[in-house]
């Protein structure tokens, strides 16, 4: 099978999807960069092997296009830093002149695209977006883990146009790897914790894991909604009122097991 391992990525412009997705402070200073130092080993093995490594990720929520609070260009010092050459900044994510910025990278250059959530077409899954997007690369490599239950233009839509050229990273890799060892083979009593903002987000891996652990935690943001559901106060935490009844659902499943 082919792997990022196996693939030779020499003369080939690498689209890479990354989840960049990093906290900044008012002053836009990264405050903790674990998600770009995840996908250096990523970037590094296709600079080693002498092809031109090509970052696309989206960066926050933005709703109405291009907005320079959302711009890559807060990150790509600090990438640059990481990788030890200056990485370029397109201007666009897709377009005549960020193809021929693809096109004229030298082995071993870094080209970091603009925002993808500067397009509608990413959070929908657009192909014709995805297209565009596939343009600017011979091959693709996801290594988007905190993206991967999206399923958008760049992390999964994409894919159809390399059918023979596209990939895991590194860290995509090990996670998946980790994962399947704890889920097919755990040592018991196996105990899973879970994070986020939105039970809506998790429902599915919630439900699937109370199938195979003996415990599960749940923290951050979406615990508040579990503590709405059993008629407590939340204030202006972060809530969602329609999926009360799938919290009280969740327990319930939860309690059946015990
Ligand atoms: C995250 O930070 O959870 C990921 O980057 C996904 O971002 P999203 O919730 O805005 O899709």
């Amino acid at each position: 099978m082919q792997t990022i391992s196996t693939y030779n990525f020499e003369g080939k412009k690498a689209l890479i999807r990354v989840d960049f997705n990093v906290p900044l402070n008012e002053n836009f200073e990264i405050t903790d960069d674990t998600r770009m130092t995840a996908a250096v080993p990523t970037i590094k093995k296709i600079m080693k092997d002498g092809g031109s490594p090509i970052i696309m990720s989206h960066f926050g929520r933005p709703k109405d296009g291009p907005t320079d609070k959302y711009s890559m260009r807060h990150l790509v010092g600090h990438l640059s830093d990481l990788l030890g050459v200056e990485v370029k900044l397109a201007p666009d994510c897709i377009g005549a002149e960020v193809q021929a910025m693809a096109k004229a990278l030298k082995p071993g250059e870094v080209l970091m695209l603009e925002n993808l959530r500067f397009y509608k077409g990413e959070e929908k899954g657009d192909e014709g977006f995805a297209e565009q997007l596939a343009a600017n690369g011979d091959c693709w490599v996801n290594d988007a883990f905190g993206t991967a239950h999206r399923a958008h233009a760049s992390t999964a839509v994409i894919a159809k146009f390399f059918p023979n050229d596209k990939m895991f990273g590194y860290l995509i890799e090990s996670e998946v790897e980790s994962l399947d060892k704890v889920v097919k083979n755990p040592q018991r009593p196996l105990t899973a914790i879970m994070g986020g903002a939105k039970v809506s987000t998790k429902i599915t891996i919630i439900e699937n894991l109370l199938s195979k652990v003996d415990n599960l935690i749940l923290g951050g943001g979406m615990t508040y909604t579990f503590i709405k559901a059993n008629g407590g106060k939340v204030g202006n935490s972060i809530c969602e009122d329609d999926f009360l009844e799938t919290a009280k659902n969740i327990e319930r499943i939860a309690k059946e097991k015990e």
